[in-house]
Order: structure tokens, then sequence, then C-alpha cells
């Protein structure tokens, strides 16, 4: 058996985790050929793809980013190539003899794998990735814990500086659809206020609280912004340009200043912002999301020898499971509102 593996969409601390774990179960309990597939979907597409040994995979666990690259290539767009597309991706399965594809990504690498599989009756099993956390079937996706590490250190070291200046910090952070990292840094960091996609927010409401919280003797405020987030009194998105990439997104990014005039504006207590950006997707994976990712990669070859096709692996009261591609996709996983209600205790 020739298995082949790709890391689709953003980057994510644990990619580099998942092709070692995969790799080596690969090799030593089943005596698979290894390959790498470079760039996503764009490297099926191309043909772009080198074998993977033990070696190649030695030494990168914990290293940020991926070895194999990614791109948001999706086979399916536009329209006028898609033919050609999959022409070329059963091509490239021809000739490197490939019968099976771990496909590693979020919402949209994982939606082209499914649609592989029953369409084109490709054999894959998907890797639940995202920093966003926002992928249904799976109560965690590997890289979520580590970027809410780094935000939540860039909350604490926001802190001091706050306090010093008797200043309001407005932090915002990745989160597309929704507002888990938001949400976790936010506890984890003490934020004094998170505005969430998932929550709608009242901007006379916001300033109301922070003015309450400065008249009880606090001068200085944190907040967390999920990127995601409307714009104070409109329901139009912050991107940072008008272009969409291949599956549909717009780049989001800049709410948190209009969000920050508007207060600083409604309150006069100076307002700083500061957006993490792809810090938050740089750099080594924390322990916690190195484990899952190895988990993640092992049980993803097992699923493989066990013909579970059109599966995902996910993480389910803290065991490793199957969960059909189907249902994984179905829904995005919000925040949980119990979750939510916790920081609201901390919120003024
Ligand atoms: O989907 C993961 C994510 O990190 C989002 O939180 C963010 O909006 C997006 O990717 C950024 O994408 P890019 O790397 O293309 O700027």
């Amino acid at each position: 058996m020739r298995i082949a593996i790709l890391t689709g969409g953003g980057d994510c601390p644990g990619l580099n985790a998942v092709i070692r774990a995969v790799v080596r179960r690969g090799i030593t309990n089943y005596n698979y050929g290894m390959l790498g597939i470079k760039r996503g979907w764009a490297g099926l597409i191309r043909g772009d793809i080198f074998p993977l040994t033990s070696h190649a995979v030695s030494g990168i666990l914990p290293k940020g980013g991926t070895i194999l690259g990614t791109s948001r290539t999706n086979p399916f767009q536009p329209t006028e190539s898609v033919e050609e597309n999959l022409a070329a991706i059963k091509s490239t399965i021809e000739k490197f003899g490939i019968d099976a594809i771990v496909a590693v990504g979020g919402e949209d690498t994982l939606g082209v794998a499914n649609r592989l599989v029953k369409e084109q009756g490709l054999f894959v099993v998907g890797v639940p990735k995202t920093i966003d956390n926002d992928l249904g079937g799976t109560e965690f996706t590997f890289g979520f814990n580590t970027a809410v590490a780094i935000a939540t250190e860039s909350i604490d070291r926001l802190h001091s500086t706050a306090e010093s200046h008797n200043r309001i910090m407005v932090i915002e952070v990745m989160g597309r659809h929704t507002g888990w990292i938001a949400t976790y840094s936010g506890i984890a960091g003490g934020a004094d206020l998170i505005l969430i996609p998932e929550v709608p927010y009242d901007i006379a409401e916001v300033c109301k609280l922070i003015k309450h919280r400065h008249a009880r003797g606090k001068d200085f405020s944190i907040i967390v912004v999920s990127e995601g987030v409307n714009p104070p009194e409109s329901s139009e998105l912050i991107t940072q340009d008008s272009k969409l990439d291949a599956f549909g997104h717009v780049r989001l990014g800049g709410v948190s200043h209009l969000i920050a005039a508007e207060i600083e504006k409604r309150t006069g207590f100076e307002t700083r912002v500061t957006v993490l950006g792809h810090v938050q997707r740089g750099g080594s994976p924390i322990a916690f999301d190195r484990v899952l990712a190895t988990r993640f990669g092992i049980k993803a070859v097992d699923l493989i020898a066990e013909g579970k096709n059109g599966h995902m692996v996910a993480l389910q009261c803290g065991k490793i499971v199957a969960t059909a591609l189907d249902d994984a996709l179905g829904c995005l996983k919000e925040v949980d509102k119990d979750i939510y209600e916790v920081a609201k205790t901390f919120f003024g």
C-alpha cells in the first residue's frame, strides 16, 4: 500500500507532529510506502510528490509550520478548471500508485476531501486542523491550544502596560467564524470583556461596562475581540482587501481599530489596539498539541488500515475516534455557551 499525506489551508502548530506520526506509524506498523504531497491539493494536481522516510521526518516534532508546505488551492475552483484538475489528480494517483490519502486540514481542505471521496471514488482520511477550533465532530483541533497560549501570553503582557498608562487595550485575535481563541485566551488572561461573533454586542453597553469598571477604581481595561465580530452598529465585516480565496473567504482583520475608536470617543479613556495576527499561528506547538497531533496521525493510519474511507479522526471524551467527514463538516462548532458564561462572570 502507498499512502500520501498533504497539509492544506492556513498552517497551524502541530502539522509536523501529525506528518511524523503518520509516516512512522505507516512504516513501522504496516510497512506502507509513504509519500508527501507538496502545498496541499495543488501538489496532487501538479504531481508534486516525494517519498517520506523515517529519516525525512526525524526532528520535525517540535517545529512550527509544515515541511510539506500548504496552500488554499481548491480543485473545484474555478469551475472552468475542474475537469482538468480532476484529470490531473487521477493521473498523479496512477503515476505514484497512491492507494489512500491523509488530508490534514480544516473545513475547506476536508470539504474537498469529502467531495473527492464521494464524487471521484478516492480513498481519503481526514485529520482536523485549525487554530480556530471551529470544526465539528471533535472537541479540539490541534493548534488551537497553542494559539490560545500565545494569545494569553500577549494579554498578560498588555495587562502591565495597560495598568501603567491607565489605558484600555483592545486585542484582536483570529477566529474567522467563531470566538474560541478569544474566549479561551480571554478567560486565561483575565479579560474584562470578550467580544465574539456568536454573541452580538451593543457598543453603548460595552462603554457603559467600561465606565462602570473605571468608576469602581479600575483605571485600565483589557478587551479581547475576535476578528470575525461586526464593527460597532454595523453588520459589515472588516476585511483587509476585497479579494476572495478559492473557498470564497475574505481576509479579515482590523475590526478592533473601529471598536477602539468608538470606545475612546464615547468614554474619553485613552485606548490602544493590538492585532495579534499570524504570530498566533507561528512557531512551536505546546506539549498538548504535540500529543494530540501525534495521536491523530497514528489513528489516521489505523483508519486507512481498517478501510474507513471518508472518515476523520476526532477527539471525543478524551479518546481518539473516527467520525464521518459528513458529520464533522455538517455544522460549524460555535463557542460553547457555558464557557462564554464562565468568561462573563469576570466582565466589567
Ligand atoms: O482559518 C484559520 C485562520 O487562521 C483564520 O483564523 C484567519 O482568519 C485566517 O486563517 C487567516 O488566513 P491567511 O493565513 O490566509 O491570512
